[in-house]
């Protein structure tokens, strides 16, 4: 569903992205780690276009969408994105956050913007939280919400970023049960963490990003005990209890 190859991405001639080369299959469930920045955010901004490549390319279901004529709108539309701080309107009820998206890019009436956010809040059991604003529920509701709202497109893939980093352990964890039951339902998911435990829910294996580099994609196991890197070592090593 997602190839990337040899990207690069600089700022001003300072170099982030040096060459990764990633692949999530359809149905796949892949996790990105690496420490704070090392440039996972912008690997995944160039995805969605947020960002422009300097160099390499990003093919998205056999389209390189990094072409100046892509349809950034429909791209947005097909692959969902929840970011660190769930980006939720203050000023937008919950099921209108979820609903604006599909009145403004999807042209969907207000009814059946409803029917369908309600469909999706239901399923992540914030329904009732529907009328409150964001400023009314927790970080783990918020980020249900967030979640509720990238679904409601019906997209071909999620992509997360930091999932858990503004939540509590125990939230944590039910957001991490969520993205796998998603997945479960068929749901392509990219999740980029510095959150070993939450990597470690997800996925056996991992792509680990070094300094804009894929320095390895291995299972947790041999990162953490195995690696001739003891950098590495140490860093997934952080939360094991082996
Ligand atoms: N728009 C920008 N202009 C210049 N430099 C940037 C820009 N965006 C990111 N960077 C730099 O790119 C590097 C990688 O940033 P990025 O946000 O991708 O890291 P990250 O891996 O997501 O980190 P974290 O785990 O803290 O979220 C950082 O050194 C950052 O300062
Ligand atoms: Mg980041």
């Amino acid at each position: 569903m997602i190839k990337i190859r040899s990207l690069v991405k600089d700022f001003d001639g300072h170099c982030v992205l040096n060459g990764v080369n990633l692949d999530v299959a359809a149905g796949d469930i892949k996790v990105v780690m690496g420490a704070s920045g090392c440039g996972k955010s912008t690997l995944l901004r160039c995805l969605n276009r947020l960002l422009d490549v300097t160099s390499g390319s990003i093919h998205f279901m056999g389209n390189d969408i990094t072409h100046k004529d892509t349809d950034v709108r429909q791209l947005r539309q097909q692959i969902g994105f929840v970011f660190q701080q769930f980006a939720l309107y203050r000023h937008l009820s919950v099921l209108d956050n979820v609903t604006l998206a599909l009145r403004k890019l999807r042209g969907l009436s207000r009814a059946d913007a409803n029917e369908k956010a309600s469909f999706e809040l239901e399923k992540l059991a914030m329904i009732d939280h529907r009328h409150k604003y964001p400023a009314q529920i927790s970080g783990g509701q918020k980020q249900r919400v967030a979640i509720a709202r990238a679904l409601a497109m019906d997209p071909s893939m999620i992509v997360f970023d930091e999932p858990t980093s503004a939540l509590d352990p125990i939230m944590s964890r039910e957001v991490a049960a969520l993205i796998r039951t998603l997945n479960e339902e068929r749901v392509t998911i990219l999740c980029v963490t510095h959150d070993v435990a939450l990597g470690k829910v997800l996925s056996d294996n991992v792509v680990f990003l070094d300094r804009g580099e894929v320095k390895a994609e291995a299972s947790f196991d041999y990162l953490c005990h195995d690696h001739p890197d003891a950098e590495v070592r140490a860093f997934f090593g952080r939360g094991e209890s082996r």
